[in-house]
């Protein structure tokens, strides 16, 4: 089946774009004007640029009395320059789906949730306390795809400081277990982090590059697409691993920087 966008109702179109790309992580903006805190979350999120370092994320217009309006979150940002994603983690989920309601601007969704706010080091607006991971943006530039919605706009912002909570670094790195993040997929569904499992990317040999990583380990091409296996997989639960059902390997120095 092929489909192409103007041959179907756009919402048709739109639930099996988001339903496919998915799970999508999830910004949990929080954004200061004049003095009024909003707090909002946004699926349509991802890291964009390793250096500089960029988030983005995408709100889309709302229709306020028949007229096409920014989100305050966008509002907000245009305002300022500033803003902070938070991290959603499964224990905060409920309370990240309160604060998406279409409130009033005067409307402070980290009251409305009970959550409570950490100061940030640079930018004004302050963190969600209840989050592990908060990133201090500064606006680097908004791109605008139409005046009406449901088009809206591409914010990229620059980290400017990260925030992570204690307990969440284990051995140096980043214990995916201590975050429990959780993504979503299309309609009201979410997905949480487990279980996991790990590939080796391929270590290609080319002579023509620089560093041309280590000789003959170019992948060996067998009949049929590659399968998961136990020399190619590493499950992350401790119990599977511990029970000898797969191979262990030590992937921690040979996917550094590469993405
Ligand atoms: C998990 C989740 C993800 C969302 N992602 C987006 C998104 O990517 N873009 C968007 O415009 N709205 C998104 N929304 C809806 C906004 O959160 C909602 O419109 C909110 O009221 C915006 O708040 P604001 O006006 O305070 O900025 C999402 C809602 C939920 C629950």
């Amino acid at each position: 089946m092929n489909l192409r966008p103007d041959e179907l109702p756009h919402r048709e179109f739109y639930r099996i774009v988001i339903s496919t790309v998915a799970p999508r992580p999830i910004a949990w903006v929080s954004t200061l004007s004049d003095g009024r805190l909003n707090l909002a979350p946004f699926s349509f999120f991802n890291v964009v640029s390793a250096k500089p370092p960029l988030l983005g994320f995408s709100p889309s217009l709302r229709l306020v009395d028949g007229r096409p309006a920014p989100k305050d979150t966008l509002r907000n940002i245009r305002e300022t320059g500033e803003f902070v994603v938070n991290v959603v983690t499964f224990a905060v989920a409920e309370a990240m789906n309160l604060t998406s309601g279409d409130y009033e601007s005067s409307v402070n969704e980290f009251e409305l949730a009970r959550l409570t706010t950490r100061p940030s080091q640079i930018v004004k607006p302050p963190q969600v306390a209840e989050s592990p991971v908060s990133f201090e943006c500064k606006l680097n530039r908004i791109i605008d795809f139409g005046s009406e919605p449901p088009s809206g706009s591409l914010v990229f912002g620059e980290i400017v400081c990260v925030h992570l909570k204690e307990g969440v670094l284990k051995d140096g790195r980043l214990d995916p277990d201590s975050l429990d993040l959780v993504g979503r997929m299309g309609g009201m569904q979410y997905s949480r982090t487990t279980p996991r499992f790990e590939l080796k990317r391929p270590e290609v040999h080319r002579p023509d590059w620089k560093d041309p990583g280590p000789k003959d380990a170019a992948p060996k091409l067998a009949d049929g697409i590659p399968q998961l296996s136990k020399s190619s997989i590493r499950r992350s639960e401790p119990d599977q691993a511990e029970a000898g059902i797969v191979e262990v390997h030590d992937s921690k120095d040979s996917d550094r920087n590469r993405r």
